[in-house]
């Protein structure tokens, strides 16, 4: 079988355990391709995936989670596995570690027959912030290429058979649920506007709003990336913020004041438009590391083993 064996790492440690794997199905007679996840163009004639990621934060590195996205619908025509790296510590020897929330759910999306947690590795000279500080406290190359072959080993048994996993379709990633969102936040800052520019001074008005613009983007934000499945903090960022500032040039300026005066303010325009920006991705990317879900009967039936 034509197999692909693609990884995102930063300091070549998911790198060294995707390599273990290629060379264990190949010795294995599979046909395997190795790749980067960057480095993917498409999946023309590949018939299942390995796909592992470095955890940094709970979350795997951009690259993979890109390439898991762009080949969502190829992916779940064929069986995939997922694998992370790594705990830096033995407790990947000792027990069998449950993916983090945002890596579950990639599973979940493509349908993944499986997902294993391996150990980790980290240089003790590691030099940049936060790793510097993780390398003074746990250094070290907590792989076992011996676990790492016996897992790659038993999948190679399953290959000539193995099917596609069951995919789940999230309800919450549609585009429309993330429109709405925005559309809510926007109509939110704006009905502020105009009750605060009646009752107050231009300027006071102004300060109100730069304030309570983020405040209201941050509950937007905790009720958006609340649910399972939610899309990618930053995209959703990005799309929010383009959102207000095109709803803001269509309908207020354009239409309702009938002057653009207002792309020259920093504080009334500019500066809520960072501090949305920043409050959602920030709130996004924290509450996509921490646990999830908190009761077993949130989790959906058909999770990737
Ligand atoms: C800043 C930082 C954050 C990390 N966060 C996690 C984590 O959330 N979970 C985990 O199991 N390991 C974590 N690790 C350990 C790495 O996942 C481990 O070093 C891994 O092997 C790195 O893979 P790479 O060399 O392919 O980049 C972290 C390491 C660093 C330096």
């Amino acid at each position: 079988m034509r197999v692909l064996v693609t990884w995102g790492s930063k300091r070549g440690g998911t790198e060294g355990i995707a390599r273990i794997v290629g060379a264990t199905l190949a010795e294995r007679g599979h046909d395997v391709v190795m790749k980067s996840a960057e480095h993917v163009r498409d999946l023309d004639g590949i018939e299942a995936a390995f796909v592992g990621g470095a955890l940094y934060g709970n979350r795997w590195p951009s690259n993979v989670r890109r390439f898991v996205r762009r080949n969502v619908q190829r992916l779940r025509e064929m069986p995939v596995w997922l694998f992370s790296s790594g705990p830096l510590d033995d407790s990947a020897e000792r027990e069998e570690i449950p993916p983090p929330n945002m890596v579950a759910v990639l599973a979940e999306r493509v349908g993944a027959r499986g997902h294993m947690t391996f150990g980790g590795k980290l240089d003790p000279d590691a030099k940049d912030f936060p790793a510097r500080s993780f390398a003074a406290e746990s250094a070290g190359d907590f792989r076992n290429p011996a676990h790492i072959r016996r897992w790659a080993s038993a999948r190679a048994d399953e290959l000539p058979t193995a099917q596609p996993g069951k995919a789940i379709n999230y309800p919450a990633h549609a585009l429309t649920r993330s429109l709405l969102h925005g559309a809510t936040g926007w109509a939110l800052c704006a009905g502020t506007m105009t009750v605060l520019t009646q009752l107050l001074s231009p300027g006071t008005a102004i300060v109100l709003h730069a304030i309570a613009a983020p405040l209201f983007f941050l509950g937007i934000a905790v009720h958006y990336f609340g649910a399972r499945g939610a899309r990618d903090p930053l995209p959703t960022a990005i799309l929010w913020t383009l959102m207000v500032l095109a709803l803001d040039v269509v309908i207020v300026a354009s239409a309702v004041s009938g002057s653009f005066a207002m792309l020259a303010s920093v504080a009334g325009l500019w500066l809520p438009l960072a501090l949305i920006f920043l409050v959602t991705a920030a709130t996004g990317g924290l509450m996509s590391t921490l646990p999830w879900p908190k009761t077993s009967s949130e989790r959906p039936s058909a999770t990737a083993r």
